[in-house]
């Protein structure tokens, strides 16, 4: 049988490129998008990571959760120091989800307190995509914003613990392979990391209709 990690890749595999491909990424990787489009989705993740971040200390322990958290993948610091820079200093009194990303925030939150399985499933589709496209992102965030390369702005894609990402995955879906569940919840795991997938598409999708280009 397949690996695990191959197994989730490959299951997601049609749903990352409707990711990769959607109206709002092809808008931001082709240097179209205003930066407060990039605000507004810089915005939309830090309710994404403060759900899947506030539960990590309890899941530290978890048999099953435990062995993916990992202190240098915590992406919230990061992700204030850049609302910060794009919004202000007061960058929390105006904070708002959209109702697409509240459903998401809302699964991850769900999953973190009841499911580790599916918690799992979540992070893996976060934070390898993060350490993965995300340094695409962050290229084309510096070059079309002008945002200091791995700075103020982009800090949410600079994983200063991570020396090198290629080894860092790896290892990870090493981890992946050895999750300590059966081959039933295992399907499930994987079920749940589409519906991460369309979580995401689904935000997009908000984000494209806010910020319509007429290029
Ligand atoms: C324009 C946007 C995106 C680009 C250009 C992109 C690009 C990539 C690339 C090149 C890889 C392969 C890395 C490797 O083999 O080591 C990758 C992997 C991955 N991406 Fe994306 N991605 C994008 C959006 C997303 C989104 C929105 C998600 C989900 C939220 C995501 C989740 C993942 C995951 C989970 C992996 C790891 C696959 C695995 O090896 O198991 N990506 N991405």
């Amino acid at each position: 049988m397949e690996s695990f990690a191959a197994l989730i890749r490959t299951a997601s595999h049609e749903q990352h490129m409707d990711a990769e491909t959607s109206t709002f990424m092809t808008d931001l990787l082709g240097g179209r998008l205003g930066v407060t489009g990039y605000a507004r989705y810089t915005e939309q993740l830090w309710f994404v990571y403060e759900a899947l971040e506030s539960g990590a200390g309890r899941l530290a322990v978890d048999p099953v959760a435990g062995p993916f958290i990992r202190p240098e993948l915590l992406r919230l610091p990061a992700l204030e120091r850049d609302l910060t820079h794009l919004r202000g200093t007061g960058w929390r009194a105006t904070l708002s989800a959209l109702p697409a990303t509240r459903a998401y925030a809302d699964r991850v939150r769900a999953c973190a307190e009841r499911w580790p399985g599916g918690y799992v499933a979540h992070h893996y589709t976060r934070y390898l995509g993060d350490l993965s496209g995300g340094q695409i992102i962050r290229d084309r965030a510096e070059k079309t914003w002008g945002f200091a390369k791995r700075g103020d702005g982009v800090r949410f894609y600079v994983f200063e613990g991570v020396a090198n990402p290629a080894a860092f995955k790896r290892s990870y879906r090493e981890l992946l392979d050895s999750i300590r569940v059966d081959d039933l919840e295992k399907q499930r795991v994987i079920a749940e990391c589409k519906r991460a997938f369309a979580l995401n598409t689904a935000v997009f999708r908000a984000l494209s209709e806010e910020f319509p280009l007429s290029a």
